[in-house]
């Protein structure tokens, strides 16, 4: 076995070197970030209950920056920690890719049945490499079972300008007889000894997704996750981890998240011995077994780390300049502020009314006009039509051309929505290929929403479907497509696929993937959003391939405050696409002010969504002011860095964006309800430069950073729902 990796050339990122060292004695690798450092060490043998045991993987250290000299000396201390206690084996919480088999009891990341049964991996390392490629540096470790044919390489990559570390795994089956999979985590996350461990992390259900949780963790193991075949209304693939005394500017937070569109799962593990890991990947307890044929590979998704020294908000910052930086493709772009005709006029679409409404939308500054579901088939209701993506010549006689050429003597371009892996039974394509959903033979095809799942695991699907949108944007000047998922898998069976149908999960989300990465190379000016139902289908995975989220279904402007906050731990707020709809809403009914809406609506892509021919002038007007307000801020919102300055709550809440040079800012507060005449607390910003003197939009004053970091901005907000947006402007002397 020869190891091969040296060091290979730093890149210099802002005075920071970033790099992977490599000490070939005791077998460390040190990953270094610009903030950061990551070691683990692969001893050419250890001991454990007195026997040698070769090429055990084991994580050493995360978090400030350390050298190679110290990740060494950790590995060896840590090693002469280990109890020789029986009963307890000191591989569990020590490794860095625990695999299933041996002296292990705690949970593996990866397991495996070979022939006869064996459930149990023992592997050898059999190379290494470190390479460096336009600003990445990605390290790779090898491994291969000594006896059965099974290779697992376990990749790191680091990029440029980021403290964000990224992990996935590759099992290739090197032999001739297939290999099961029980599970295959992309990584398991080792956190430092702490006395305590605080979780955070997402839950929730169709519009009311991204709230934020925050529990302590005792012994044992909390797992999340989606079960669903999409990544969920009900948990988002993220956490975040500190020991209870993080605050939103204060603390170490180890935070991790998977990029992945499908089902999921995460443990977090607090063992009892001490030590805490947190594993993940695709897949739930229905994953298995993945049969991996000969000479397959499996290549898991990225499952990215990130450890940051000052609290939530930088945690969230580090990752929202990662999926800027690295994830989103045309993420210096800004986002258009649309219109789009859902709650306007339902599955009632029509020639007349979209124009009709697209004349409103220009009127108050839209700069594209979607039209939503009903254009279709004989989608003229949710019973019908799914499937059928041809125009209805009932309802568009002359096609979308009149429509779209209306729109654009508007000024605006057009959008359009789509849900294409799914089929309503009634419609010509269930009816042509009833054995495209995924269905158990001889039980019954539940349906939801009365539609079901296309098999887009198969590959006459997938070429399918690329067809009908390839078409659909050919034939029409399109600049948007929403791409919506309204239905969560049941029944997954794969009766033409029988002796490897576990492969419908995976292969669902590779050929989803697949399917956006054609279309976006065919039309390189379309604009993906990724809607399911809301913000079923939120995650890094589907963000490299979209270029916006519906955030929910819920427009609620106090509800969204909480959804929206939930969804900026991770999420970077140039994605999260947010409507303006009428009052009282449909799930809460209450009534909120326009500007208010509109204020919780400009805290991310701005967008509106109520049905503009019942507005009055007077609100028509204000819509117009306060979206010329928006453009004139949007690039600070989408581009700028994101502090979060109080919480939602029923009291004073707000977001703050600063542009990188810190010259610029803008603030949104909101007030829930006054109570007892209490005026809200001044406002403490964050995020400025201290010396320098901002101009703020709406007062008198002139402040220095410093004074609006320790004093703060008086915002004068009172009774319900009342809502201000501050715009900072740095003065120069
Ligand atoms: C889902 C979406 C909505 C709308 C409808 C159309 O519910 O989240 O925004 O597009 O489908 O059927």
């Amino acid at each position: 076995m020869a190891v091969r990796t040296t060091r290979v050339g730093d890149d210099r990122v802002g005075g920071d070197r970033v790099g992977i060292d490599y000490d070939d004695e005791a077998r460390v690798w040190l990953l270094r970030t610009p903030g950061t450092a990551y070691a683990v060490a692969c001893p050419p043998e250890v001991t454990v209950h007195r026997q040698q045991l070769p090429d055990v993987l084991l994580h050493v250290y995360w978090g400030a920056p350390v050298t190679l000299a110290d990740a060494v000396q950790i590995a060896t201390v840590q090693r002469s920690r280990w109890s020789r206690r029986g009963f307890e084996s000191p591989l569990d919480g020590a490794e860095e890719y625990p695999v299933a088999g041996g002296l292990r009891f705690a949970r593996p990341a990866l397991a495996a049945r070979f022939a006869g049964d064996v459930r149990s991996v023992e592997w050898r390392l059999t190379g290494s490499s470190a390479t460096h490629d336009a600003g990445a540096h990605e390290l790779t470790l090898e491994f291969a079972d000594a006896y059965f044919p099974l290779a697992v390489a376990v990749h790191y990559r680091i990029q440029a300008g980021t403290d964000v570390i990224e992990r996935w795994v590759t099992a290739t089956n090197t032999g001739s007889a297939v290999i099961e999979l029980d599970r295959v985590d992309s990584a398991a996350w080792t956190l430092p000894e702490w006395d305590s461990y605080r979780l955070s992390h997402l839950i929730g259900r169709w519009g009311a997704e991204t709230q934020l949780r925050r529990q302590e963790l005792t012994e044992g193991t909390f797992t999340t996750g989606s079960r669903r075949g999409i990544t969920s209304h009900h948990a988002n693939p993220w956490f975040a981890l500190d020991d209870g005394t993080a605050t939103e500017q204060a603390g170490s937070v180890y935070s991790g998240a998977l990029a992945w569109s499908g089902s999921w799962e995460f443990a977090a593990q607090r063992l009892a011995q001490g030590g805490m890991q947190v594993l993940g990947g695709l897949g739930h307890t229905d994953f298995g077994p993945y049969r991996l044929a000969a000479g397959e590979s499996l290549d898991t998704p990225v499952f990215a780390g990130l450890y940051t020294s000052d609290g939530f908000g930088a945690a969230s910052r580090g990752w929202h300049e990662y999926t800027l930086r690295h994830v989103l493709a045309n993420a210096d772009t800004n986002r258009p502020v649309l219109y789009n005709s859902w709650e306007a006029t339902g599955f009632d679409v029509n020639e007349q009314n979209q124009m009709a409404l697209a004349a409103k939308a220009a009127r108050i500054g839209c700069e594209l006009f979607v039209m939503d579901d009903g254009w279709f088939g004989s989608r003229v209701h949710d019973h019908a039509g799914l499937g059928d993506w041809r125009v209805n010549p009932d309802r568009f006689p002359n096609g979308l051309t009149p429509l779209i050429d209306e729109v654009h003597r508007l000024g605006m371009d057009f959008g359009i929505w789509v849900e294409p892996e799914m089929v309503n039974p009634d419609s010509d394509l269930y009816r042509e290929h009833p054995d495209w959903v995924y269905h158990f033979p001889e039980r019954t095809r539940h349906q939801m929403r009365n539609q079901l799942v296309l098999n887009l695991a198969r590959l006459d699907v997938a070429d399918w479907m690329f067809t009908q949108l390839d078409n659909l944007l050919s034939d029409n000047d399109i600049r948007f497509v929403k791409w919506d998922m309204n239905r969560v898998f049941t029944e997954p069976g794969w009766p033409s696929n029988a002796d490897n149908p576990a492969r419908l999960w995976t292969d669902h989300v590779h050929n989803l993937y697949g399917v956006l990465d054609r279309l976006r190379a065919a039309h390189p000016d379309v604009a993906f959003e990724s809607c399911s139902g809301g913000g079923g289908r939120i995650d890094l995975g589907i963000l490299a391939r979209t270029d916006q989220v519906w955030t929910s279904d819920n427009t609620d402007g106090p509800d969204r405050l909480i959804i929206q906050d939930g969804y900026s731990q991770l999420y970077p707020a140039r994605a999260m696409s947010c409507w303006v709809t009428d009052v009282p809403n449909f799930l809460d009914p209450r009534t909120v002010p326009l500007r208010y809406r509109f204020h919780a609506a400009m805290a991310g892509v701005l967008g509106v969504g109520g049905d503009l021919s019942e507005w009055s002038d007077a609100e028509l007007d204000e819509a117009a002011e306060l979206i010329a307000q928006y453009k004139k801020v949007r690039s600070i919102v989408q581009h700028g860095r994101l502090y979060r300055l109080r919480a939602p709550s029923d009291g004073l809440s707000a977001v703050q964006y600063v542009t990188r040079d810190r010259t610029q800012a803008v603030v949104l507060a909101y007030l829930g309800a006054q109570r007892f005449g209490q005026r809200p607390p001044v406002l403490r910003l964050a995020g400025l430069d201290p010396t320098a003197r901002y101009r703020a939009s709406g007062f008198d004053v002139e402040f220095t950073g410093a004074a609006l970091h320790t004093f703060g901005l008086p915002v004068r907000l009172q009774g319900d729902y009342d809502s201000v947006l501050v715009h900072l402007t740095r003065v120069d002397d």
